[in-house]
């Protein structure tokens, strides 16, 4: 199969992970249909844009900052959100501008980050089984039989959040978000000189659909768009540049940022074999680092969290490893003020956890978090910039 030609639906030949099933197939069709009629959220001119700054990032003439939220949301969305989640990202891209004297790019997970993966399919309480949250793209949060049933109408409103989002946005950032909910991705793909996702500039592959014979991997290999690979302490070095011949067989400049997730516990281990190989096939590729989902854990009362003493710990061994490869962050924030992940200067504790806990996934740096994150890498980008004599 893999000697087929790619096509926007040419992923529907390979194993597709983390699919809704949706109970009403000619609704999804219908919906579908309607979505290829619509306008691109994106430009591919942009898309170019970007793809030439990664790679001016990859040279170590830039830095990435990509963050935002887990999972967007219908409700969650406000004029209000979208200024205080890109005001947040501004203010850590200039703090890390300022200390490394590098242009700082950024991508928000923003206009689009709907589409979740999920760890099981159906979610158990009380004796009752439903299907998992999936985000709000694909089915409700509220554990009930019709909010969890997917609806792929839900798509129309992601699509119009992500262009109302877009448009408050301004020139200033670049958008992306998982390419998980694959009719939808397929739907949205447009074609001027090459063929491109218009749902969003970057796209990324999830720790969990980045296997050989993915489907996640086939849609995104026939893209323009720059592309993200989550890299996860279980991928052998191996099968990373296999996949890497599959998505990037050109070695093109600027098209692949691999996202390290490893934890804090296994990246002195898991880190060091896929750079060492990397570099050894002499691929330009942007080494990124994700503190936040190898570093999940759940509460004695079944809250997820996340200790920042665990994310700034892989933080720093990312910065040792990888030194002046380190080309950028990707990390899980929100402007509002909320309790979702533990520590930092004001010591939250997994007690003070319940009293702003909003996300609809993963549990976010509030922003005196993501600005102490954003001290911490100042600080070791400061170390790399030349001292005048
Ligand atoms: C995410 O970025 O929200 C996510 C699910 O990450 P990963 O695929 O690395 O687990
Ligand atoms: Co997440």
């Amino acid at each position: 199969m893999t000697g087929m030609s790619w096509s926007p639906g040419s992923w529907r030949n390979y194993e597709a992970r983390q699919q809704p099933d949706y109970p009403d197939p000619a609704a999804l069709a219908a919906a579908t249909r309607e979505l290829e009629a619509y306008a691109p959220l994106v430009r591919l001119i942009e898309i170019d844009a970007l793809r030439a700054a990664l790679a001016q990032a990859q040279a170590g003439r830039a830095f990435l900052v990509q963050g935002g939220d887990c999972a967007e949301s219908f409700a969650e969305f406000s004029p209000e959100n979208i200024a205080a989640n890109s005001s947040l990202l501004a203010a850590i891209s200039d703090r890390l501008s300022e200390a490394s004297a590098l242009p700082v790019i950024r991508i928000g997970r923003m206009a689009g980050q709907f589409a979740k993966p999920r760890s099981v399919a159906m979610e158990v309480q009380g004796g009752t089984a439903l299907p998992a949250y999936r985000g709000d793209i694909v089915n409700g949060i509220a554990f009930d039989a019709e909010a969890r049933k997917p609806n792929p109408e839900r798509m129309f409103r992601a699509y119009a959040q992500a262009a109302a989002t877009l448009a408050r946005l301004g020139p200033n950032f670049y958008t992306s978000h998982e390419a998980l909910l694959l009719p939808f991705e397929q739907a949205l793909v447009r074609r001027e000189s090459r063929a491109f996702a218009s749902s969003a500039h970057f796209l990324w592959i999830g720790h969990r659909t980045a296997f050989e014979g993915s489907a996640h991997v086939e849609f995104a290999r026939g893209l323009a768009n720059p592309l993200g690979l989550k890299c996860g302490p279980g991928l052998s070095a191996q099968t990373l540049l296999r996949l890497l011949d599959r998505i990037d067989p050109e070695a093109e400049p600027g098209r692949i940022t691999l996202v390290a997730r490893m934890g804090a516990d296994r990246v002195a281990e898991a880190l060091p074999p896929l750079i060492e190989a990397v570099t050894r096939s002499g691929r330009p590729v942007l080494w990124a680092c994700d503190p936040m989902h190898g570093n999940t854990l759940r509460t004695a009362g079944g809250t997820k969290t996340r200790p920042l003493e665990a994310i700034f710990a892989e933080l720093k061994a990312f910065f040792a490893i990888a030194g002046p490869r380190a080309g950028g962050i990707h990390i899980e924030m929100t402007g509002r003020h909320v309790t979702e992940c533990t520590g930092g200067e004001r010591r939250l504790t997994e007690a003070d956890l319940a009293d702003r806990y909003h996300s609809h996934c993963d549990p976010r740096l509030n922003p005196d978090q993501a600005m102490e994150l954003a001290g911490l890498v100042a600080r070791e980008l400061a170390k790399r910039v030349p001292v005048a004599a």
